[in-house]
């Protein structure tokens, strides 16, 4: 599936003038954590989720921070896509949601264990995947930090209708776009980070990433993502 194709700016981007260094807060026991590179279960960070509603952007600024740390980009809606033989679109068509997320929740448990053996990635999970409660057990479990990437509701449908190319079967009316962000708005947030994108570039919302969690750049890698 073709996602978010832009290279170097989050769609729908305001003037520079316009841009307001929003930071979101910093805990005490994340700075900590950033300092130490740690994640919350007190291993070293090897992998990061980027979660959020459609239009987050967080295919393009995973690909963007993975460029910056030398870490393999994933997409898990590209793993479900691959496993199933079919898009994401088709699978929503010809078998249903109910089905997608049974789809959605192997491909995780599946990137997991790849993760416990050792692959370094920087992984976008797709719009819902964060919020279904069976995912949540998975993602908690793995102490893996993850990002909720935000921005104003209006602005994240405005991307979306800019991004002709990507399919997605969840982007109905503006009404029914904005009744499920607000409906998964409080799920999103309890990644272990929050960070506004609205008006930002993508690398400036990658850098803000890696700094916020302490993630250091690898120096080689393996098609796995391995550090040898
Ligand atoms: C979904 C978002 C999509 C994709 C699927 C379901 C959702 O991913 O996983 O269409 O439930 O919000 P993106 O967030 O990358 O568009």
């Amino acid at each position: 599936m073709v996602k978010s194709t832009s290279e170097n700016a989050l769609p729908n981007r305001k003037k520079k003038t316009d841009q307001l260094p929003r930071r979101s807060r910093e805990t005490a026991v994340e700075k900590r954590r950033a300092r130490a590179g740690k994640s919350a279960g007190g291993t070293a960070v090897r992998a990061v989720f980027l979660v959020g509603f459609m239009g987050a952007g967080k295919s393009s600024v995973g690909r963007a921070l993975a460029r910056v740390l030398n870490w393999v980009f994933e997409d898990l809606d590209d793993r479900i896509e691959r496993s199933e033989g079919r898009t994401v679109a088709e699978i929503f068509r010809d078998s249903g949601e109910r089905e997608f997320r049974r789809a959605e929740y192997h491909a995780l448990r599946q990137l997991l264990d790849e993760l416990r053996g050792g692959s370094v990635k920087v992984v976008a999970l797709g719009g819902g995947a964060f919020v279904q409660d069976d995912n949540a057990v998975l993602l908690h479990d793995s102490a893996v930090p993850s990002v909720f990437l935000d921005a104003p509701v209006e602005e994240l449908w405005q991307r979306c209708r800019q991004q002709a190319g990507t399919e997605r079967p969840l982007l109905k009316s503006q009404e029914q776009f904005r009744r499920l962000y607000v409906a998964r708005k409080k799920g999103y947030a309890k990644a272990s980070v929050r960070i506004e994108t609205g008006g930002r570039t993508i690398d400036e919302v990658a850098s803000e990433i890696a700094r916020k969690l302490g993630l250091k750049k690898i120096g080689i890698r393996t098609e796995q993502g391995e550090v040898e």
